[in-house]
C-alpha cells in the first residue's frame, strides 16, 4: 500500500500580528518545528484519523465519508476539516487513513497550521489533486477557517512557502523576503488560553475605539514596511527600534502579559537590540534581536525568565515523500 507523508514547519511571527487580521501586512518566518501527516488510501468509506494524543490512549477517530467535516471534534478538527475540503475536490470518494505526528510541546509556534498544511500536501499527492502551491494555500486556509473561525492565514503561508515571507491578509500578497540573516532568539512564557480569545479581544477594543485602533493598525503596517527593508539590509539598529515600537503598540492593544513583559525587558537589559511578543499574545512566545556578541547573555536572560526555544529559522516549506 502506497503511503504519502508530508512534513510542514511551524512559524514565528516577526512583525504585524493582529493588524494583519485587518488588511495590513506582516512578516513571518518558519521555524524547524515539524509536524507530519501520513495519508494511506483505504478501501473503506470512512476517514480514520490518529494523532499522538489519540495513539497514546489507544484510540482512533473514525468518520464516515458522508459525515466528514459536519461536526469537527476539537482534537482532530484541523485534520478533518482539510480532509473534508480535499475530498470535495476529488473526482471520486476515497476512504483514507491519516496519521499525524509532531512534538508534544509546540510553544504556540504554529502546529495547527502545520498539521493542516502537512495533511493538505499529503492528500494532494495521495488523491492526485495536482494543486499548485497557491491552490494548496487556498484549500488549507479555508480548512483553518472551518476549524478555527478566524485568522489571517499567515501561518498557513509560512508552512507552505517556507523561508521568510511578506504576507497580507488572506494571502492577497505572499512574497519571499530575502533576509540574509535571522539573528533572533525565542523565549517561551507558558501556554496561552487561545489565539481566538485574543483576536476577539482586539476586535472588541476596535469596536469600542474604532479611530484609535485603526490608527494603531496603520502604524503597525508602517512598521512592517520599514522592517522588511531593515531585515533585507541587515540594519539591526533600525530593526530593533521597530521591534520595540511594535511591542508598544501590541501592549496598547491589550495582548501583553507580565510573563511576556518580563522576558522582553530581561532580554533588552541583557543587550537585545529590540524585543517583542510574537503571535496573538496572552502567553506563548516572544522574540529578541540578538547579535552574536550579545547572544550568550540574552539566552541566559531568557532561561531565567522563561524557556529558551532553540530552533532553526527560515527553513523550507512543506515536503512530501511517497513510499
Ligand atoms: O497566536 P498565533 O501565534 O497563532 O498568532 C496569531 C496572529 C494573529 O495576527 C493575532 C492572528 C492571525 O491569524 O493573523
Amino acid at each position: 500500500m502506497t503511503t504519502y507523508t508530508a512534513s510542514a514547519p511551524g512559524k514565528l511571527m516577526l512583525f504585524g500580528e493582529h493588524a494583519v487580521v485587518y488588511g495590513r501586512p506582516c512578516l513571518v518566518t518558519t521555524v524547524g518545528l515539524y509536524v507530519s501527516a501520513t495519508v494511506t488510501p483505504t478501501q473503506t468509506s470512512a476517514v480514520t484519523i490518529t494523532t499522538p494524543a489519540l495513539r497514546a490512549r489507544g484510540e482512533v477517530h473514525t468518520v464516515a465519508l458522508a459525515d466528514l467535516g459536519r461536526q469537527l471534534q476539537p482534537e482532530t478538527a484541523f485534520v478533518e476539516a482539510i480532509a473534508a475540503r480535499a475530498l470535495q475536490l476529488a473526482e471520486q470518494p476515497h476512504g483514507l487513513r491519516i496519521d499525524t505526528d509532531g512534538p508534544q510541546l509546540s510553544y504556540g509556534l504554529g502546529s495547527s497550521s502545520a498539521v493542516t498544511v502537512a495533511t493538505a500536501a499529503a492528500l494532494n499527492a495521495a488523491i492526485g489533486l495536482a494543486l499548485s502551491q497557491r491552490a494548496l494555500f487556498d484549500l488549507a486556509y479555508s480548512a483553518v477557517l472551518d476549524a478555527q473561525g478566524k485568522g489571517s492565514g499567515f501561518d498557513v503561508a509560512a508552512a507552505i512557502y517556507g523561508g521568510t515571507l511578506w504576507f497580507e491578509t488572506g494571502g492577497t500578497a505572499i512574497e519571499p523576503v530575502d533576509a540574509p540573516e535571522l539573528p533572533f532568539r525565542i523565549g517561551y512564557s507558558g501556554a496561552k488560553v487561545s489565539t481566538r480569545r485574543f483576536v476577539d479581544g482586539v476586535e472588541q477594543l476596535r469596536e469600542r475605539n474604532p479611530l484609535i485602533v485603526e490608527r494603531i493598525f496603520d502604524t503597525i503596517g508602517g512598521i512592517v514596511v520599514q522592517a522588511r527593508t531593515a531585515l533585507e539590509q541587515g540594519d539591526w539598529g533600525k530593526l530593533g527600534d521597530l521591534m520595540d515600537l511594535n511591542q508598544g503598540l501590541l501592549d496598547a492593544l491589550g495582548v501583553n502579559t507580565p510573563a511576556l513583559a518580563q522576558l522582553i525587558f530581561a532580554t533588552r537589559n541583557a543587550g537585545a537590540l529590540g524585543a517583542k511578543l510574537s503571535g496573538a499574545g496572552g502567553g506563548d512566545c516572544m522574540v529578541a534581536l540578538a547579535l552574536d556578541e550579545q547572544r550568550t547573555p540574552i539566552d541566559g536572560a531568557i532561561r531565567q525568565a522563561g524557556t529558551l526555544v532553540e530552533l532553526p529559522l527560515g527553513v523550507p516549506g512543506v515536503r512530501v515523500t511517497v513510499r
